[in-house]
């Protein structure tokens, strides 16, 4: 059994900036929990990768921040958490969050017509785990998935407000509103991002459903339920720390325009040095990044 500081950072990874949707509600709502924040930006989009790959990914990311001491590791990624969640959370032995259930809960919770529809990657929607959750929620639910695969890289590319990122949302979105659904999950971390133009085009009367507050929320319970609370132990330094696996300074200077906290620096780390074919084991040689 490991032995876990309940004063340690909570690990959590995405393909890229998405993820930072959910560091930042972490931040806002467990302000005295540290984080170290993995972004696989080498091997971003996830959305259009096999669940072998996905998995295989996310072993390597999870023995990362193991060796970065975390206390629990939060998989802010709809498609990681899709296809790998259920694998890796028997095979290594600390406590590891998804964020599909919370947006899943929220959504059956608000709609009043019954009719959801979720967007995401092809790999999530192609999955059909919200449906799957939500059915066993209220069996009544209709649950209306499009992949939306576009969306990541414009995220990336930080194209948030712009004509071309409007008329590709029109594109993708225009047949869910002819399936009169009321409330739509926003089912990839990086989509909050483009949240005004998703707004605009599918109207205010639906509800948009982003899952990230949830999520922290959740996270909060089950740092309580295995007693990993952190003390609070003042305030520290540096209580976030940034890694990707390329391009460091465009990450950074992403993760400054929509944190609430200044990022000074973001490294780069070799995660195809956390590989290893026995699933749950830490890499051999130095644990650290460099
Ligand atoms: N942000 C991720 C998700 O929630 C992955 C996007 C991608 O890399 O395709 O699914």
């Amino acid at each position: 059994m490991r032995k876990t500081d309940r004063n340690a950072p909570v690990g959590v990874f995405d393909s890229g900036v998405g993820g930072l949707t959910v560091a930042r509600e972490i931040m806002r709502n467990l302000p005295s929990e540290k984080i170290v924040y993995f972004g696989d930006t080498a091997r971003l989009p996830y959305g259009s990768k096999s669940k072998e790959t996905i998995t295989r990914y996310s072993r390597q990311i999870i023995r990362f921040l193991m060796a970065q001491q975390v206390k629990a590791i939060v998989i802010a990624c709809n498609t990681a958490s899709a296809f790998a969640l259920d694998e890796v959370r028997h095979e290594f032995d600390i406590p590891i969050l998804g964020v599909i259930q919370a947006g899943v809960e929220v959504a059956a919770a608000e709609t009043r017509n019954k009719r959801i529809g979720v967007i995401g990657t092809e790999g999530t929607v192609g999955s059909g785990i919200h449906a799957s959750y939500i059915k066993k929620i209220d069996p009544s639910i209709t649950v209306i998935g499009k992949a939306c695969p576009l969306f990541v890289p414009l995220a990336e590319e930080g194209w948030v407000h712009d004509p071309v990122t409007t008329e590709v949302a029109r594109r993708y979105l225009e047949p869910l509103k002819e399936q009169e659904i009321d409330t739509l999950i926003l089912g990839c971390t990086h989509y909050p991002l483009l949240r005004s133009t998703i707004r605009e085009v599918m109207g205010d009367e639906v509800r948009l459903v982003n899952p990230a507050y949830e999520t922290a929320v959740q996270l909060g319970r089950l740092l309580e339920e295995n007693d990993y609370t952190c003390e609070g132990t003042g305030p520290e330094e540096f209580p976030y720390r940034f890694y990707v696996s390329d391009l460091a300074d465009k990450f950074n200077s992403f993760a400054n325009s929509i944190l609430p906290y200044d990022v000074e620096m973001t490294r780069k780390i070799d995660i195809e040095k956390y590989r290893n074919d026995r699933p749950g084991t830490l890499p051999e040689g130095p644990g650290q990044a460099e």
